[in-house]
């Protein structure tokens, strides 16, 4: 069987994400009722970060544990990653040893350098360009919350033609989301301070079909259904930390903006969060806020996606 690689979210089709969303719902069923689910027996996942984590070390290390296998954890400082060690002879040697990789790091390059001379699997744990695992919870999240078919379970086709405002940065999120919309067929309004715009070449989508940009945040958020932030400088950009303080000054999430979209709408942001910077702490700890069911689905999407890289359809 070739080697499937999770590198940015338009590496899966629209039939690859309707098995992870229903997995993703099983697999987060059996967790709840305390089942046991190890069908990861024997395996392991190698975990690198060349960047600081939380959520996305602890999802993976305790979902991996939870499926029965084993995780090795690294980071630059403390592997010969940090002593120049070539990517590709990394990639060489780590992927005899395990069965699946996690990697958060800088360029996409340096993620898509590593899986061409890796024997096994290679998640993209966040990158300066994307971070579709995030994205993957995230849309879970929206449909338990939004788009349960007749049977309970999450539905593609009922997210079908909804609108994400994205207001903020034209990040490694922003990028994902546009890279969802395209896949998926929704659409998001982008609002982002100028100079911070999203790069459709970067993003990798083929049409400006699934996303409409905005200068003001405020339009941006008529109508939408979903409203979402990030941090205004993302790790590896602190150097333009006073910038960016000034120039997204007028790009937080307040209730006001939270007044404009659906009644129904939610937010998300996928954390860590700042208040009183890009969101109100009225906002991320109100009634519309689903943050810590995102983070935690985080684990459960994971999980099935651990899944389906090394056991497939099962
Ligand atoms: N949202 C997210 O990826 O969080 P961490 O940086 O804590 O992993
Ligand atoms: N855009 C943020 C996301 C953190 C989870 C960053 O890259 O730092």
């Amino acid at each position: 069987m070739a080697i499937r690689h999770y590198l940015q979210f338009s590496d899966f089709t629209a039939e690859d994400y309707a098995w992870l969303f229903e997995r993703a719902a099983i697999i987060k069923r059996k967790f709840k009722a305390y089942e046991k689910y190890q069908p990861l027996t024997d395996r392991t996942l190698a975990m690198i970060f060349e960047k600081a984590s939380t959520r996305t070390r602890v999802s993976f290390e305790a979902g991996m544990y939870q499926m029965g296998g084993s995780v090795v954890h690294l980071t630059t400082g403390d592997s010969q990653l940090g002593r120049s060690e070539p990517i590709e002879d990394s990639a060489r040697v780590i992927s005899r040893m395990v069965d699946l990789v996690m990697i958060r790091t800088f360029g996409q390059d340096k993620i898509e350098r590593f899986a061409s001379h890796s024997r096994v699997p290679v998640i993209n744990g966040l990158t300066n360009e994307f971070h579709p695992c995030q994205i993957l919870a995230d849309l879970f999240t929206y449909m338990e919350h939004r788009c349960l078919d007749g049977q309970g379970r999450p539905s593609l086709d009922r997210l079908r033609g909804k609108v994400v405002a994205w207001v903020g940065d034209g990040n490694n999120m922003a990028n994902t989301w546009l890279q969802a919309a395209d896949l998926l067929g929704f659409t998001v309004h982008v609002s982002t301070p100028s100079g911070y715009e999203v790069d459709q070449g970067v993003a990798g989508v083929r049409s400006t079909e699934s996303y409409r940009v905005f200068q003001d945040p405020r339009e941006a958020c008529v109508g939408a259904d979903l409203v979402t932030t990030d941090v205004w400088t993302s790790m590896g950009y602190e150097a333009e930390n006073e910038a960016r303080r000034k120039a997204f000054a007028d790009w937080c999430v307040t209730p006001d903006l939270m007044s404009l979209a659906k009644p129904d709408a939610l937010f998300m942001h996928c954390l860590p969060a700042h208040r009183g910077e890009e969101v109100d702490a009225d906002v991320i700890d109100g009634p519309q806020s689903v943050v810590w069911d995102e983070a935690e689905n985080r684990m459960h999407v994971q999980k099935a996606l651990m899944e389906y890289l090394l056991l497939g359809k099962v």
